[in-house]
């Protein structure tokens, strides 16, 4: 059987025909009946059984991380309460004492806090790379590196990872290549065909889709890390409950449509922005001045629903065009129906000194656009008159 397509592989998450609920029921519970003490202690030392203990699995989840594990072409996934959830479940699991992490400059920023504020008390450094800049990732890995993370695009400047760069430099000193997908989804972008190992998501945004669910998922390419991940994950705790798997899920029947009409608006969006006279500069990877548009094409089917931009006359203006807009809203998060605009430098990346802002290119005047589903001519019109207001 080819691989599904990713529209088919959304709507009949599960495989197969027979008699059954079309769709899978909402398991509102947090333990099973059990038939013997024999079969408890079979499940105690189980991994990730999906019938004893929400926390170790459930079978609502269960449709969820088979769904997104197909779609990133991976062989298992494990879905969590929030994207944080998975980042630092994924991470712990793969990071000991006196290893070395190598990590993109510019990440979301608990992320980058993961890495510089907690990891350190652990024992565990990390180097930052420019992943704009041929060999770095190479040139930065070191015997003693166990983990090469990367984020494309990344959050809020879009730059791009050559991913199988990472994932060769990575496999040369036999550490695991881990990326976070969520900006791309696995419509436009699947990185385990390139290369990588785990892929994260925080599924609150795009997956989810409808702003309503805060959720994460972990895909593996081998049953062996999802062993050694899941381990951690079920000390740690940061299950999912079974409402929210199925309001994920049931979010993702649309994701392939919803991607490629947000991918569709941003590219039109960007152009007019481009445009125009009060802009300094648009990041966005489908345009053809974007620095690397030509790598983004080659390892990316759609662009993305995220832009970012830099508006002339720093914070002041900045502030003013996200105070200003009518049909978009000032919120972070992203990836929803709605088209949410914010001022990185104090909002999401607020928490970050000035030279870890300076490192990550958040300069005083960008703007992060996250594209919804609105008509392209209503938010172009709201654009024009919020950058007039903000002049
Ligand atoms: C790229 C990226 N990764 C991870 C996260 C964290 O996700 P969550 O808020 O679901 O924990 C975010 C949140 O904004 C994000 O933008």
């Amino acid at each position: 059987m080819p691989r599904r397509k990713p529209e088919t592989a959304v709507v009949h998450p599960k495989k197969g025909k027979g008699h059954g609920p079309m769709v899978e029921p909402v398991h509102l519970t947090t333990t099973w009946q059990l038939d013997s003490a024999k079969q408890g202690a079979a499940f105690s030392s189980a991994l990730g059984p999906e019938a004893f203990y929400t926390r170790w699995g459930n079978p609502t989840t269960r449709v969820l991380e088979e769904s997104v594990a197909e779609l990133e072409g991976g062989a298992k996934a494990i879905a969590t309460g929030s994207g944080m959830g998975a980042i630092s479940s994924a991470i712990l699991a793969v990071v000991s004492k006196g290893d070395l992490v190598v990590a993109g400059k510019s990440l979301y920023s608990a992320t980058t806090e993961l890495f510089t504020r907690v990891l350190p008390r652990w024992g565990v450094e990390t180097t930052f790379v420019d992943p704009a800049k041929r060999g770095s990732w190479r040139e930065a890995v070191t015997k003693n590196t166990t983990l090469v993370y990367a984020e494309s695009p990344a959050n809020p400047t879009m730059g791009i990872t050559d991913l199988r760069e990472a994932a060769e430099a990575a496999h040369a000193v036999g550490a695991i290549a881990m990326t976070d997908n969520t900006f791309a989804t696995p419509i436009n972008q699947r990185p385990i065909e390139h290369g990588f190992d785990v892929v994260l998501h925080s599924a609150t945004k795009y997956l989810g889709g409808h702003t309503d669910v805060t959720a994460g998922v972990i895909v593996m390419k081998t049953d062996e890390l999802w062993d050694r991940i899941w381990f951690l994950y079920k000390i740690l705790g940061p299950a999912i409950g079974p409402m929210d798997a199925y309001l994920v899920r049931r979010g993702m029947k649309t994701l392939p449509q919803r991607v490629r009409q947000q991918n569709a608006t941003a590219q039109a969006l960007a152009e007019f922005l481009e445009d125009h006279a009060q802009v300094e500069r648009v990041h966005y990877p489908g345009l053809k001045t974007f620095p690397q548009h030509a790598l983004a094409k080659r390892q990316m089917d759609g662009f993305g629903g995220m832009l970012s931009f830099e508006i002339k006359g720093g914070r002041a203006a900045g502030i003013r065009f996200v105070e200003s807009v009518e049909v978009a809203t000032l919120a972070v998060s992203l990836g929803g129906a709605e088209t949410l605009v914010q001022h990185p430098a104090s909002m999401t990346h607020g928490p970050l000194t000035d030279e870890e802002r300076a490192l990550s290119g958040i300069s005083d005047g960008l703007i992060r656009v996250s594209v919804g589903l609105e008509h392209v001519d209503d938010l172009i019109a709201d654009f024009a008159q919020a950058l007039k207001k903000a002049r």
